[in-house]
């Protein structure tokens, strides 16, 4: 029984920062071409439609589907267990540990929204192919530019928030100053994949 909580932890913390950290990194990279407008972004995607459908589909679901959803089902077990309490403690780390579970129970609505909604149901349902100009139109409502920008930089805390926790997890960094240079130098990429988010994502208001 312990061996098995042992391992499907272990299973969980690689899944989130090695596979799901990977899907992170491409979609950051593929819609930051909205930087270079309409061509940029609907070339990069045109570019994704050349793989091969079967292979396309092998990899949304064994690179994407699957990890996320038991990285996703085991870490509202574990975000369940969890006790919160920045406000009584106040140290940096608390309020860290709570902001990952709370962006992980964010997250669970907003991916089966963005999922949900722009995967299965105007790609998938209606064939409709995802461009420049579908999410310009879908940005129209302020709204969802806002919630967007919260998903986007919840997934970003929680992944580089995991970078520190997954180093102790791992026996990676030992002691408190190596946790902090990690801490330091994931809490620097938060900062700067969450800048990359808000310069692409007001592209689609200047052309
Ligand atoms: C679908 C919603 C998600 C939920 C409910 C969730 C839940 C969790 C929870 C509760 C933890 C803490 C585990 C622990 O303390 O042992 C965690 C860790 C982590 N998650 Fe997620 N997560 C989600 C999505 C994601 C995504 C999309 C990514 C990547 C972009 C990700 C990357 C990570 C990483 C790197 C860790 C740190 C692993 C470690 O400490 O060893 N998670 N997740």
């Amino acid at each position: 029984m312990f061996h098995t909580t042992f391992y499907l932890r272990r299973l969980h913390s690689l899944c989130g920062l090695v596979v799901l950290g990977l899907v992170l990194f491409e979609h950051i990279f593929t819609n930051s071409m909205a930087i270079f407008g309409p061509q940029g972004l609907n070339t990069a995607l045109e570019m994704m439609e050349l793989i091969p459908k079967p292979i396309f589909m092998g990899l949304e679901l064994g690179g994407i589907a699957i990890p996320l959803l038991f990285h996703g089902i085991y870490g509202i077990y574990i975000a369940m267990q969890a006790n919160n309490n920045p406000g009584r403690f106040g140290y940096i780390r608390n309020w860290n540990f709570a902001l990952q579970r709370w962006t992980a129970w964010f997250m669970v609505v907003f991916l089966v929204w963005h999922v949900g909604y722009l995967r299965v149901y105007v790609k998938g349902v209606t064939g409709t192919p995802i461009s420049f100009e579908l999410l310009q139109n879908f940005f129209q409502n302020p709204i969802v530019v806002v919630l967007y920008v919260l998903g986007m930089w919840a997934a970003i805390f929680h992944f580089c928030n995991g970078i520190t926790t997954f180093c102790m997890t791992w026996g990676i960094t030992k002691g408190p100053r190596a946790q902090n240079v990690i801490s330091y130098i994931s809490m620097g990429l938060c900062a700067v994949l969450c800048l990359i988010t808000v310069v692409f994502m007001s592209s689609y208001f200047m052309y």
